[in-house]
This record gives C-alpha cells, structure tokens and sequence, in this order.
C-alpha cells in the first residue's frame, strides 16, 4: 500500500517509515519539521536502502493538505502529526486544541474527498488519566486526561469516531501508545527531543551523554517498588511493527473504530530504568530527588492482550535492548541528529 505517514519525520514516525518499508509498503512522508529535522530523510534512506518521497506542509492548511492526496493514489494514512509535550500544553492550550483538533480534522477531509478511508491514529494512554488503575484496558470508560495534550486525544478519538459512523466504509485503528523509548539498531535514528527533554529516557541518555549534569527524579515517595514512578516502557521499533499489524488489520476489522494498547503490560520504575541505563551504557548518571511533578501518576502500565489476540502482535525487545539501543543512538548523535558528522 502508499501510505501517507503524517510527523513522518518524527520520532515514532520515522521509525514507522521504516517498518512500512521493510513490510513492503510504501510511504509519504507529510511534516512541518516544528519538532524533527529533514536530516532524518537521509539516514532514512540509508536504513531502508529507499528514497522517502516526503513533501514539507502545514496540516492546518486545507488546500496543501489535499495536494497530498494529488500526486499518486493515498490508499492508507497513518496520522502521527501533533504537539505531544504535557507540560507545554497545559501553558499553551489554545495552540494544543488548534493544532491537534484541526490538522485531524483537515486530514480526515482529504481523506474522504479523495475516498481514502483507511486511518491508523496515533492516540495516548494518556487518555486514561487518573480515574483508572493498571493494568489498563480499552474499555476503560469514561476517558478523560489530566493535561490539554492528553485531552486532544481524547476529542480527536470520539471525532474520528463519529466521522466513522456519518461516512460508511471508514476503518479506524486508535492506537494507545504507552511509553515509547529506544532507537532503530542502526543508530541512526532515535528520539531527538528540542530543547530540555520532558520524557524520562531522553533526559537520562543526554545525561550519560554529558549534555545535562543530573537527573531530577520527581519524587520517591510513591506507593512503588522503590517509591518512583513505575511507567510501561516500549520499544519504538516494537511500537512501529504495531502500526504495520494495525495497518494490515483494517479491512478485516469488524468494528469501524478500534483502539489498541501499544505497551508490554510490563512497569519499571524511574530508578530501575536509571540503573537499566548505567548497565547499557558503562556510564553514571547522577541525579537528585526533587518534588513530584503535578499531574503524575504513581503506575501505569497497559494490558496489552487485544493487541495480541486482534492485530497478532506483541512487544519483543527488553529493558535491556531499549537502554542499549538509546545509548547507540545517543552516543553517535550527542548533540542530536542535524549536528552529527555523517561519515
Ligand atoms: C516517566 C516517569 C516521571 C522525567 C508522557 C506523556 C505520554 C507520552 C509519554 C506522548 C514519570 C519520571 C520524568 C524526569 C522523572 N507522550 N520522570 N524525571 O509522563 O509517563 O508520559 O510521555 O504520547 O502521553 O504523558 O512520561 O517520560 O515524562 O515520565 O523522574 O526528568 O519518569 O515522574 O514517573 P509520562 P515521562
């Protein structure tokens, strides 16, 4: 299939190019490069041995949006395109609602003026907020985030929802992605946050790597195995072969709107990932331990069980493998991806 990858130059959605390449599929990557780098596009090439048409686009934008749809036939899309950064939207909540609301929208009018009714949505477990406990499952009823981030996902899942139910023959895959870290094998792409990460293991790496002095831990007096914050970490690439299996799903989907837990169903602590990371990477990561940080949870972690019995898949790679695979990418790119020297 051709299928449109919206933040195709992103973190997840770099890594999604390449598993569509390697499944056979072809990708389109559509980007505004607010929180990636078009550098990605040649180590893209350099992994998946294939040149990523990918086209430069505002997605709030109607008319260049449908261009998109005009080059050559769309048969899929996999929207990975909005602002992702909890604590920046709860100081910016217009630009979160703005962008995240309206380029979904914009898309899923392409979509049906160009009949292409196939979408794959990168959604959150942050939509599960508080007010459940773990392990989460996706019948977890009602939804509501505690975060004007998580809260776009929220909306974004019950819009597509009911743009399924007015249009028939839409197939739409929500995938609840639960903490995503590491790095393709290579090295050569991984996570490369702007600015001062939000996210625990970029913070970490950018330590080990020297560019930070120490971790702050937002507190230890949780009801934990060690008192942090126990969290469900996945691996990217376990993550991107999730969109593939939910991509394939889609015609032999019998509901109209699915969500699915992206996770292991598994939790490690902040400690636990600290220590995972030392191991790894034969570096020390020194930290303090500072206040919980608003908004936190104490656990969280998916049942990951649908994703297994419907879509066929599971997380494979480890705690380990994720650490290593970070301090690969991290130890190439100290300073992230548009400073490395590429030899
Ligand atoms: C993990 C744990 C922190 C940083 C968020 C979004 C979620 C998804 C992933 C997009 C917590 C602790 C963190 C630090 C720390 N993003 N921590 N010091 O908050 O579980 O999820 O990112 O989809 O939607 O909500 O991830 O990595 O920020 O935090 O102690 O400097 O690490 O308290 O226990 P989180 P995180």
């Amino acid at each position: 299939m051709r299928v449109l990858v919206t933040g195709g130059a992103g973190y997840v959605g770099s890594h999604t190019v390449v598993a569509l390449a390697e499944a056979g599929h072809t990708a389109v990557i559509a980007d505004n490069f607010s929180n990636s780098s078009p550098a990605v596009l040649d180590r893209l090439e350099r992994i998946s041995g294939v040149s990523v048409e990918c086209h430069e686009v505002e997605l709030t934008d109607a008319e260049a949006t449908e261009r998109l749809f005009h080059a050559e036939p769309i048969d899929a899309v996999i929207h990975c395109a909005g602002l992702k950064a909890v604590g920046e939207s709860v100081s910016a909540p217009r630009e979160y609602y703005r962008n995240n609301l309206v380029s979904t929208l914009t898309v899923a009018d392409a979509m049906e003026k160009n009949g292409v009714r196939r979408l794959v949505f990168s959604s959150s477990a942050t939509v599960y907020g508080a007010a459940h406990s773990s392990p989460l499952g996706e019948d977890s009823w009602p939804l509501e985030s505690s975060n004007p981030y998580g809260q776009t996902k929220v909306i974004i899942e019950r819009m597509l929802s009911d743009i399924a139910a007015a249009n028939p023959g839409w197939k739409v895959a929500l995938l609840r992605y639960f903490n995503p870290v590491g790095a393709h094998a290579s090295g050569l792409i991984g996570e490369d946050p702007r600015g001062v990460p939000n996210n625990l293991m970029p913070f970490v790496a950018q330590v080990a790597v020297g560019r930070r002095d120490r971790l702050t831990v937002h507190g230890d007096d949780y009801d934990t195995v060690d008192g942090t914050g126990e969290r469900d970490y996945i691996h990217v690439v376990d993550l991107a072969a999730g969109h593939v299996a939910a991509l394939d799903h889609l015609d032999s989907m019998t509901a109209d709107v699915r969500a699915f837990n992206l996770g292991t169903g598994a939790s490690t602590s902040v400690l636990q990932l600290l220590r995972a990371f030392e191991r790894a990477s034969g570096r020390t990561v020194p930290y303090v331990v500072g206040p919980r940080r608003e908004g936190d949870l104490a656990v969280a972690y998916a049942d990951p069980s649908r994703a297994r019995t419907e879509l066929g898949w599971m997380a494979a790679r480890s705690l380990e493998e994720m650490c290593a695979d970070t301090w690969r990418w991290q130890s190439a790119n100290p300073s992230g991806m548009s400073s490395r020297l590429d030899s």
